[in-house]
């Protein structure tokens, strides 16, 4: 806990956008100006901090992004945020106008970040996880990844269509930089044969045994769906199995960056706007250095060090439910 009372707070977003980051700056600006503060939005995450691209927001500021992807306060991965000298400039800006609470929506890069900064200058930080990789500990959700997996199902959906129409084996690439939650998500979702993430080690012999195995039942379409982050990429992984069984008419699709654009569902504008308003109440009980998230419908506290550090774990019956029903 922080002694000091708040009075004037900042906002940021950090590291990759995030469908439903501007429902929580939305909801950090009006319960901040609700409870009497003064609400500085932070332009560029620590890249903003540190060139003083700081503007002083309204309940008005916010209005009309609810229903908005991206974010409003626009976003980046500062390098120099990881230099003293960097972290120093990003202080000085926000003492000389007297801020003195931070929230950081963002990843774990950007809980890295804060949790930093907070121990070296006299500034609480709270975070707010802000991330289609919900790559995150100490919450069930993290905003943007109901709205990414929902793009992710529509366009694997279609990819289903053309696959089925030809026969075909398709090989999709989702998002997750070091997490498969989105595509084991979407993969279970759409209904696809395998799932290939980087919680799990790949095995190459027994993917082409079950795709042997489904041919000879005169399964012809197939639908693999691999995360960014598995050992092999999606091109890899057709390259063998042109090799391995050139009979196969096979296709890949990354679907990319579309992923993390569109307007946020229903689900990642409330986790938003629900973090949003209990970050400010926690900077306003004295909290520091905790992450706001929900577990098991309730808001629950984290230590930035423990969000960031413990990733979550996918348990056994997850690639149970996969391989039993893609049979
Ligand atoms: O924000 C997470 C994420 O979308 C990852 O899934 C992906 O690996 C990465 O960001 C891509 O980052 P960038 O937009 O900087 O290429």
């Amino acid at each position: 806990m922080c002694a000091k009372q708040v009075t004037k707070i900042g906002v940021l977003t950090s590291g990759g956008d995030a469908p439903g980051m501007n429902a929580a700056v939305r909801a950090v600006v009006r319960t901040g100006i609700y409870h009497g503060l003064e609400v500085f939005g932070i332009y560029r995450g620590y890249s903003g901090m540190i060139d003083d691209d700081i503007v002083q927001m309204n309940s008005r500021s916010v209005a009309n992004i609810i229903q908005r992807g991206g974010t409003i306060l626009k976003t980046a991965r500062s390098k120099d945020f990881f230099e003293i000298e960097g972290r120093e400039k990003a202080y000085k800006n926000l003492a000389k106008r007297g801020i003195n609470g931070l929230v950081i929506i963002g990843g774990d890069g950007s809980f890295r970040g804060a949790q930093k900064f907070s121990h070296e200058f006299d500034i609480p930080c709270i975070g707010i996880p802000g991330t289609i990789d919900k790559d995150i500990a100490g919450t069930d959700f993290t905003i943007g990844f109901d709205t990414a997996v929902n793009t992710a199902v529509e366009a694997i959906d279609k990819i289903r269509d053309t696959a089925d129409a030809h026969d075909r084996l398709f090989i999709v690439e989702v998002m997750g930089r070091d997490a498969g939650y989105i595509a084991l998500h979407s993969g279970i979702a759409t209904g696809a044969e395998n799932i290939l993430i980087p919680e799990a080690k790949t095995n190459i012999e027994e993917l082409v045994n079950s795709l042997t195995e489904k041919e000879k039942r005169q399964k012809l379409v197939n639908l693999i769906v691999v995360a960014e982050g598995d050992e092999f990429g999606a091109n890899e992984i057709a390259e063998v199995i042109r090799v391995r069984l050139p009979q196969t008419d096979t296709r890949v699709c990354i679907l990319g960056h579309i992923q993390r654009g569109g307007s946020p569902t229903c689900l990642d504008r409330l986790i938003a706007s629900r973090m949003g308003y209990h970050s400010v109440e926690c900077l306003l009980e004295g909290r520091n250095n905790v992450m706001v998230g929900i577990l098991n419908n309730k808001v629950h506290y984290t230590p930035l060090d423990k969000a960031v550090k413990a990733k979550q774990k996918i348990t056994d019956d997850w690639f149970k439910i996969v391989k039993i029903l893609a049979s």
